[in-house]
């Protein structure tokens, strides 16, 4: 067992591809000697001024990076400045050859979705052999939840509220990715979504900022591993720069309109906090906010992100983003959003023609000061050098004969963490009459038209995920079950029903259509499931959203249950055996027929590569679920925002004295169908005696808020306890109570802890109407629970 940067090593593969990557680690370096002088040998260095960049001595602090940078940009010609800015997708854009040339010609400053060595390799030799200035790219990809092996999806990831979960599957990710010489990631993405008919809310971390920002950090802990220059370590990119997950209506690609207060109470913190933790790159949002374009946006690259954030890293925009300022209705023509873009800070142009088409012309105009592109080449140079790559251009790629002879190979992945993260991140949301776990005996029936889809279970940006790798629910359970109890299963219904709804997701970018229809009707599958169900002692349904439904571009008119998956659900309860509903899906549904009629309810996500695996230890009880939702689940779409964390409003519908003329909708039940942070555990945990050290707390001093979580039930298990703080009087509205901690306890049955928060200045600070930091005296409610529904409360006054 070894423990890096905190983050476990549980099985012996990854301590040997470490191992590995080490030793190789040391010949790349020998091999790099060798290479450079065979091209020095073969005179591809001409003139003094086209001499390979001087290799950084060692050590190398700030001040040597500098010069480095200095006198590599002395000697660039306005075309290879240009260059550098460059990042180019292989495929329709462009060509490998033509890249390949491109790179030749120190056209390309990195490329990405080129993701194995074989690959990479040519196009680094052309670079750093065949360029003038011997300038190294380097390779980005979507590494967001996993490589070869698929973790569960982010929204998943934070239900676990444990970052060493987290932290320990963007290590994970970065391992196998640098494997492939990857040297950058596109992640994490840390948009708050209140909105969950938004289909990239399964690709960020939920609804609150204290939650989503410890998720950033963790995150880029695990991906950035002891420093960005070790092979085994990727950049992290931190996305969508910045409030994308506040696009009007949730529809994807709006425009943001959102007041300086909220940006900076909620929505900017994940990615300062991503920031803060060493995020290297930053990928700037394709949405405007209140008017100006993400891309364009000065205020956002320059004052908020460089002057006031401090950020030293590189910029990148997102796919096509700076083409897209033409129908922002910004720029009048491409001229004009490359010079929007540049000015602004956009770094690395992603995917378009624009910056080479446009820059050189905008120089030579004096539109565009030298000194501007320098200062966006800087940044460019800056990252390669903090990758490691002026050091050594194949750091992340080794020598062709240790590359792997199948890039998809079994021995690559790392099933066994990603097993046990699968299983940190299952919610169980109702268990009446302890249904669950199921004991393996007799006949259980498996139904649903998810239960054994390896492609759905990775979810969407499942990077180089193999379907026929992962582990579906059905074989998770054939496997669990082996010898012991009789799987009966049927199809019950499709996914959806409406044919157009079909059509429009298998025209969503995927390599073939994914979703194939089983074109037998309805009525059948029903009936065959049915029958199936009549005859065993349980069922299991497995049910919910194809993955590209929560993906990008996949918005939503309602959160429903699809297709004629709720006929399919209505039908297996009228058989009146228990029904255990295993929910499969990438955002919040509005699932109160499933809460009202399941016996079972279990929230799965997408877990994943050992989804099925993760699954049936949970529904067998080999792992007591412990997860938190961390979003609110909607009873309708109508409802929504339903986020817990939302400002005090003069007429608050009050539970018991509902009346008229307090805030509501008068068709339904007020507040959401599960509140944010709920989750139930095969054991009952009760939480009491909340107790302040102090009802009165001085400034610059702190207090402690103790709680005594107990579990009183037979299995042993972990629960959240979460540290909630209300600011009731202030200068300013302030959110109803805000999430300020949380701790994971484990605990034996009949088993007490006293658990324990420090509350000081920091758990009180809020942005106030003048956008400053402050601290205001008055009373605060502390409140603990274990969702932010339930809790326990006490105050205190801060004098
Ligand atoms: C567009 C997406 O918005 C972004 O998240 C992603 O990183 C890029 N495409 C590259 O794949």
């Amino acid at each position: 067992m070894d423990n890096r940067n905190g983050v476990p090593v549980v099985d012996g593969r990854e301590e040997d591809s470490r191992t590995e990557t080490n030793r190789s680690g040391l010949s790349r370096r020998q091999a790099l000697g060798a290479l450079a002088s065979a091209a020095a040998a073969a005179g591809m260095a001409g003139s003094p001024a086209a001499a390979a960049p001087k290799k950084p001595g060692k050590p190398t602090g700030p001040a040597a990076k500098e010069a480095f940078i200095d006198d590599l940009i002395a000697r660039m010609t306005v075309d290879e400045k240009v260059g550098q800015l460059r990042l180019i997708s292989i495929g329709p854009e462009m060509p490998h050859a033509k890249l390949m040339d491109e790179v030749a010609a120190g056209r390309i400053g990195g490329s990405f979705n080129t993701v194995i060595r074989r690959d990479n390799r040519p196009l680094q030799e052309a670079a750093v052999k065949r360029s003038r200035l011997k300038i190294p790219l380097f390779f980005a990809y979507d590494v967001v939840h996993g490589h070869r092996t698929t973790f569960p999806i982010p929204l998943a990831l934070a239900a676990s509220f444990d970052m060493a979960v987290i932290e320990r599957m963007a290590r994970v990710s970065a391992i196998e990715a640098s494997d492939d010489s990857i040297d950058m990631t596109f992640a994490p993405m840390v948009d708050i979504s209140h909105d969950p008919r938004w289909g990239r809310t399964s690709e960020g971390f939920g609804e609150d900022p204290y939650l989503v920002s410890e998720c950033a950090r963790a995150s880029v802990r695990g991906f950035q591993g002891a420093a960005p220059d070790k092979p085994d370590t990727i950049m992290a990119a931190v996305k969508h720069f910045a409030l994308y997950g506040a696009v009007e209506g949730g529809r994807d690609y709006n425009t943001v309109d959102m007041s300086p207060l909220r940006m900076h109470q909620v929505y900017l913190p994940p990615y300062k906090a991503a920031i803060d933790a060493g995020a290297g790159g930053v990928m700037v949002a394709l949405n405007s906010i209140n008017g100006i374009p993400a891309t364009s946006n000065v205020w956002l690259l320059q004052d908020l992100l460089r002057k006031q954030w401090g950020f030293k890293g590189v910029t990148v925009s997102d796919h096509g983003a700076i083409t897209e300022l033409t129908r922002h209705g910004v720029a009048r023509d491409n001229r004009e959003a490359a010079k929007l873009a540049i000015k602004a800070g956009i770094d690395l142009s992603m995917a378009d023609q624009i910056y080479l088409a446009e820059l050189p012309g905008l120089i030579a105009s004096g539109e565009i000061k030298m000194a501007e592109i320098d200062a966006r080449v800087r940044e460019v140079l800056g990252a390669k050098y903090d990758l490691g790559l002026f050091a050594d251009p194949f750091l992340r790629m080794g020598k062709p004969e240790d590359d792997p002879a199948d890039d998809k190979a079994e021995n690559r992945l790392h099933r066994q963490p990603a097993r046990e993260i699968a299983r940190e991140t299952i919610v169980l949301l109702e268990n009446r009459n302890q249904t669950l776990p199921l004991k393996k005996q007799g006949t259980i029936a498996l139904v649903g038209p998810l239960a054994d889809s390896g492609l759905d279970i990775l979810g969407s940006w499942s990077a180089q995920g193999v379907a026929e790798q992962a582990v579906t629910v059905r074989a998770g359970i054939e496997k669990a079950i082996e010898g012991k109890a009789k799987l009966l299963t049927a199809r019950g219904s499709n996914v959806l029903d409406d044919e157009k709804v079909v059509e429009y997701l298998n025209f969503l970018n995927w390599d073939k259509p994914e979703v194939v229809q089983d074109p037998r009707p309805i009525e059948t599958m029903i009936e065959e499931a049915v029958s199936v169900a009549s005859q065993a002692d349980v069922v299991i349904a497995v049910v919910g959203e194809v993955r590209g439904m929560s993906h990008e571009s996949s918005s939503r008119v309602t959160i429903d249950m699809p297709g004629s998956q709720r006929r399919l659900l209505q039908a297996l309860k009228a058989t009146g055996k228990p029904l255990v509903v295993v929910l499969m899906n990438g955002r919040p549904l509005a699932i109160g027929w499933e809460k009202d009629n399941a016996d079972a309810l279990l929230e799965t996500w997408y877990t994943g590569t050992e989804g099925g695996n993760a699954i049936a230890d949970v529904l067998f009880g080999d792992h007591n679920p412990s997860a938190k939702l961390p979003i609110s689940f909607p009873r309708s779409a109508g409802q929504i925002p339903t986020y817990y964390n939302a400002l005090r409003i003069g007429r608050p519908f009050t539970p018991g004295k509902p009346g008229n003329y307090t805030s509501q909708y008068f068709e339904e039940e007020q507040g959401p169908l599960y509140p944010f942070g709920f989750g139930l555990s095969y054991s009952r945990f009760t939480l009491k005696d909340l107790k302040l050290s102090a009802t009165r707390l001085k400034r610059g001093e702190t207090l402690a808020a103790e709680a005594t979580l107990t579990n009183e039930g037979s299995y042993e298990g972990a629960n959240i306890v979460q540290l909630y703080i209300a600011d009731p009087f202030a200068s300013i509205a302030r959110p109803v109570k805000e999430l300020k901690g949380f701790q994971k306890i484990t605990l034996k049955p009949g088993e007490s802890r006293v658990v324990r928060f420090e509350i000081g200045e920091d758990q009180l600070k809020f942005i106030n109407a003048d956008l400053k930091e402050v601290v205001e005296n008055g009373r605060f409610d502390v409140q603990i629970g274990l969702d932010s529904h339930d809790v326990l409360v006490q105050s205190f006054e801060l004098v």
